[in-house]
């Protein structure tokens, strides 16, 4: 599901090295990242999400395009991107331009979660005030059991869907002894290709 095996260029398979390691090795969460988003006077906010598919375009990941991030990335689509692996001591920074992905592809990813967590994207208005957490989550119950009964599946809202970072640098960072760490930058040129060079710890 996760890795793409169109990926081709340098920097993107020495991520899918580290994220297979990762996942190899069980760590909890292995495909978590942080996002940091910047709002319309400059504010940068961060949050973290799961990574869900990577591929030669890019970092995929599942959010509610009204939320907070998404009224961000409305107004300013540069985001920064960062992982981080105690266990392997390995850090991948990623800075670049975020979009929204097709709806097929949404609907795609939508129609494979259980159905539970498809009512829940319906009715969260995720970033929003709420009254009570009980009224949200009765109101999850019912609608949840009325699809049950009704035996349907429900249409993936507009609001909800894939986001794909498109990356214009990446840093791959490993843990050295006394502060020796290794990092390799990668950044995409205007002809698309990736140039690499490496920075002092
Ligand atoms: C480990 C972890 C994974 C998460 N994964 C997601 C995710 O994939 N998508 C998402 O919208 N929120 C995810 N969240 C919740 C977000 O961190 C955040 O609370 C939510 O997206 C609202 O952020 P916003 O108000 O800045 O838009 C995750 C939280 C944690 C701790």
């Amino acid at each position: 599901m996760l890795f793409h095996s169109d990926i081709t260029s340098e920097p993107l398979l020495k991520v899918v090295e580290i994220l297979n390691k990762a996942m190899t090795r069980n760590l909890v969460d292995w495909n978590a990242m942080n996002i940091a988003t910047v709002n319309s006077i400059g504010q940068p906010s961060s949050r973290m999400v799961l990574l869900k598919k990577i591929d030669e375009r890019g970092f995929v990941f599942y959010s509610n395009f009204n939320s907070k991030k998404g009224k961000e990335i409305d107004s300013n689509n540069s985001v920064a991107l960062n992982f981080w692996w105690r266990e392997l001591k390995e850090q991948i920074r990623i800075e670049g331009q975020i979009g929204k992905l097709s709806s097929e592809e949404s609907d795609e990813y939508f129609n494979s979660r259980p159905l539970q967590s498809r009512v829940a994207a319906i009715v969260s208005k995720q970033s929003e005030k709420i009254e009570s957490y009980d009224k949200l989550n009765d109101e999850i119950r019912k609608l949840t059991s009325e699809f049950e009964n009704k035996n349907e599946d429900p249409v993936r809202p507009e609001h909800c869907g894939l986001y794909l970072i498109s990356p214009k640098s990446i840093e791959i960072w490993k843990e050295g002894d006394f502060r020796t760490h290794f990092r390799e930058k990668f950044i995409k040129k205007d002809d698309n290709a990736w140039e690499s060079y490496f920075l002092s710890p």
